[in-house]
C-alpha cells in the first residue's frame, strides 16, 4: 500500500475509478452474457462510439493503451515499413520496445520541440528525405498523441495539416489518444472535429487515465484497416472473454458527460498550479500548461525538500546546473484542497529555501 503521508501528483494512472464506472461493472456481473466481445454491453457501448464520432467506425476494446497503440498499428505496418512520430512519443520511449516485437517494423523519431512536444509537417518532410530505395525502411503512418507527453494540444488546423500532407503521400495517420479527454476539453471540441473530421484513420481512445478501469478502445475509421482487426486482436491477446467489463465501463463515460467532467476537473486543478506557481522565484513552468500536465524546472535540492511530502516524477536532471525537472499531474479526482495544499507547500518550500541560501 502507498505511503498515505505522501501525496501522489505523479500520475494520472495512481487514482482508482470514478463511482459510476465501478458501478457498472458491478451491474454488469449480473447478468449473463455471450463471451468474447459479443455481450450486450460491447453493443451499447459501440453505438455510444459511434454517436460521438461517426456511424460507420469499427470498435475493438483492449485493456492497455501499450495494446491500442499496438494492435492499431498492427493493422498498418508490416516488418520493412516505418512509422514517423515524435521522439517523445509514447510508442517510442515508454513501451518496451512492444511496437518493435510485436509488429518488426521501425519507429522513425523526429526531434520535436523541447516544449511543445508535437509533431509538424516540416518535420514529416524532413523525415522523408531518410526514405529513398529499399535500402531504407518504407514510410507507412504517422502517429501523434493527442493530447501530447507535454501536455500541449495539436489544434484541429494541425491535425488536418498532418493529415493532408500524409495522405498526399500514401501514409496513414494512427493517433495515440490516451489523453484524448483532456484535449477535448481544452479546445471544446467533439470528438468528430477533432478526429474524424481532422482525417484521422485509426485512434488509440483512452479511458483509463480519466476515471475508467483498463478501458481502453481501438477506433478505425479507415474500413480497408478494420478487415483483419479480428484477428489482429485475438493474435496480440487482447480479445477478453469476459469482454463485457471494459465496454460496460464506455456507457457511463459518455452518456452523462462523464469524459468531459473528468477531464476538465483534471485540467482546471492543473491551470490553478500553474497560475499560482508562475509568481514564484525557482519554479519554472517549461510547458503550455493546456491539460493535466506541468513540467516544472527547479533546484535539485529544492525538489528534494518536496520529494519528502510529494510524489511526482523527475524528467530531467542538470547536473551542472544543479536544477531538475519534474512532471506534476492532476487527476479527475484531484481535489481544490489538494491543489491548494501543494501550492502552500510549494511556496513555502521555496521561501525556506531561498532563506536557507540567502548568506
Ligand atoms: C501518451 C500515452 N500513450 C500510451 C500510454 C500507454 O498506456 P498503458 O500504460 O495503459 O499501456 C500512456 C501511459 O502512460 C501514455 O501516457
Amino acid at each position: 500500500m502507498q505511503d498515505t503521508k505522501i501525496i501522489q501528483f505523479a500520475s494520472d494512472n495512481y487514482v482508482g475509478a470514478h463511482p459510476d464506472i465501478a458501478a457498472t461493472i458491478m451491474a454488469s456481473l449480473e447478468s449473463t452474457e455471450i463471451p468474447y466481445g459479443s455481450d450486450s454491453y460491447s453493443k451499447m457501448a459501440k453505438t455510444e462510439f459511434q454517436k460521438h464520432f461517426k456511424q460507420d467506425c469499427e470498435i475493438f476494446f483492449v485493456g492497455t493503451g501499450t495494446a491500442a497503440n499496438v494492435v492499431a498499428l498492427k493493422s498498418v505496418l508490416r516488418s520493412f515499413e516505418a512509422v514517423i512520430c515524435t521522439d517523445i512519443a509514447h510508442i517510442n520511449t515508454a513501451e518496451g520496445g512492444a511496437l518493435e516485437n510485436f509488429i518488426g517494423a521501425k519507429i522513425f523519431t523526429t526531434p520535436t520541440h523541447a516544449t511543445d512536444g508535437k509533431l509538424t509537417v516540416s518535420n514529416l518532410k524532413q523525415a522523408f528525405l531518410n526514405f529513398r530505395t529499399s535500402h531504407f525502411n518504407k514510410p507507412k503512418a504517422v502517429s501523434i498523441t493527442q493530447s501530447t507527453e507535454l501536455g500541449t494540444v495539436y489544434t484541429c488546423q494541425e491535425i488536418k495539416d498532418i493529415c493532408d500532407f500524409a495522405h498526399a503521400n500514401g501514409l496513414i495517420v494512427h493517433m495515440d489518444g490516451a489523453r484524448i479527454a483532456n484535449a477535448a476539453a481544452f479546445l471544446n471540441k467533439t470528438f468528430k472535429e477533432m478526429v474524424v473530421d481532422t482525417g484521422i484513420d485509426i485512434l488509440s481512445f483512452g479511458a483509463t487515465k480519466n476515471g475508467a478501469i483498463m478501458a481502453e478502445a481501438i477506433v478505425v475509421f479507415n474500413k480497408h484497416l478494420a478487415l483483419d482487426m479480428p484477428y489482429i486482436q485475438k493474435q496480440s491477446m487482447q480479445l477478453f472473454s469476459k469482454m463485457r467489463f471494459i465496454p460496460a465501463q464506455f456507457i457511463p463515460y459518455f452518456k452523462n458527460n462523464l469524459w468531459l467532467n473528468n477531464a476538465i476537473n483534471a485540467n482546471e486543478k492543473s491551470y490553478y498550479i500553474a497560475k499560482e506557481l508562475k509568481s514564484t522565484k525557482l519554479f519554472k513552468i517549461l510547458n503550455k500548461v493546456e491539460t493535466n500536465q506541468i513540467f516544472i524546472e527547479l533546484p535539485t535540492k529544492l525538489k528534494d525538500e518536496l520529494a519528502k511530502n510529494y510524489l511526482f516524477y523527475i524528467t530531467n536532471e542538470n547536473f551542472e546546473k544543479n536544477t531538475c525537472t519534474i512532471r506534476i499531474i492532476t487527476s479527475f479526482n484531484t481535489s481544490d484542497t489538494d491543489v491548494q495544499k501543494l501550492v502552500a507547500d510549494f511556496k513555502q518550500a521555496e521561501y525556506n529555501f531561498l532563506l536557507s541560501h540567502s548568506s
